[in-house]
């Protein structure tokens, strides 16, 4: 299947696998994403300097394909990460959570790609004027930091697809094939998921993390820091308290220290999925079993064509 995504990118199928910190923070899922066809896509995020660097050179050890780099701009150590980045000549960047025009010039120079993450249109306005290649929508299904306004995929993709010209991938719950097709049947021109490769053995977080991604039903994600930088995780004691301080009428401080108490590496690192930060969208819901990552890709392009053919004989 070819999309303006694909041929940009030199992907054989237009599927990415989402950034996530800590689960996709290592080599070996990227990598194995990357060889299978889509695009493997490193969380920076997290990671120290060193480790960013080592990691770059295990991923260019195992896999000669296309993958990108995902650097969050507002990150205090951005530039350092976007330097080495550049060093190592990424091939794709998915930059988010800040803003890309200082940065596009140099990595042009060496061929990188350069996708934005927005959650709006008027941040899809501000990065294609900006000269990004391509947007990665996020709508508020997503795990991780969905849209403030929480506008879901299926509406915030198709809206950012009438305010701009350039090719998006559509990201937000979507865990199977049926619903990459769903996405581009929309007119995305390719799909990204990042819950579903939370249940691989390849993401990097710990056991009881992917359980509890496997026990959840769709309705046990919830919406936590509303008003200031919300993110999406599945529902546990951290989130009953943060909820019930808010009912209670906390202050916004009060409820910035609740939520700078817990962490998402609590739950990733050292399987606290009680009191940490379960980072997890919705499609969690639709995951049913723990595969390698090849596996998941094979699937999804095999239940992509599938949908086609269903939708054909209609
Ligand atoms: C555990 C977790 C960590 C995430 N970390 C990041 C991150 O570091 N940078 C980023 O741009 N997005 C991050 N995201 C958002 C994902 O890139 C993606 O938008 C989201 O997972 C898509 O929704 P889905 O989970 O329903 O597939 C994270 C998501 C999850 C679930």
């Amino acid at each position: 299947m070819k999309t303006r995504i694909t041929e940009l990118l030199g992907i054989e199928h237009p599927i990415f696998q989402a950034a996530m910190s800590w689960a996709s923070s290592n080599s070996a899922l990227v990598i194995a994403v990357s060889n299978a066809g889509g695009m493997g896509v490193l969380a920076a995020g997290p990671m120290r300097l060193d480790d960013f660097s080592r990691v770059l050179k295990e991923i260019r050890n195992g896999s000669s394909k296309p993958f990108g780099v995902n650097i969050p701009l507002n990150n205090p150590k951005a530039r350092e990460m976007l330097d080495i980045a550049y060093q190592a000549r990424i091939p794709v960047m998915v930059a988010s959570q800040g803003g890309p025009r200082e940065h596009l010039a140099r990595f042009r120079g060496i061929g990188t790609k350069w996708l934005h993450v927005v959650a709006s249109v008027e941040h899809a306005k501000k990065a294609e004027a900006a000269g990004v290649d391509a947007l990665v929508v996020d709508g508020a299904e997503a795990g991780g930091h969905p849209p403030p306004s929480e506008v879901g995929t299926l509406v915030l993709v198709r809206r950012v697809l009438q305010a701009v010209k350039l090719p998006v991938v559509a990201s937000g719950g979507v865990a199977d094939g049926a619903g990459v097709a769903a996405l581009l049947a929309l007119g995305a021109e390719a799909v990204q998921l990042g819950t579903r490769f939370i249940a691989t053995p390849e993401a990097s977080v710990h056991d009881d993390y992917k359980r509890a991604v496997l026990d959840a039903e769709v309705d046990q994600t919830t919406l936590v820091g509303r008003g200031m930088h919300p993110i999406r995780l599945l529902k546990n004691a951290f989130s009953a308290k943060y909820e019930a301080a808010e009912r209670a009428g906390a202050s916004r401080d009060e409820l910035e220290t609740l939520f700078q108490e817990y962490s998402l590496k609590q739950a990733a690192l050292r399987g606290d999925v009680e009191w940490g930060k379960v980072e997890a969208g919705q499609s969690a819901g639709l995951v049913h079993e723990i595969l390698p990552a090849a596996e998941v890709m094979r699937r999804l392009v095999n239940e992509l064509e599938a949908a086609r053919q269903r939708l054909a004989k209609l």
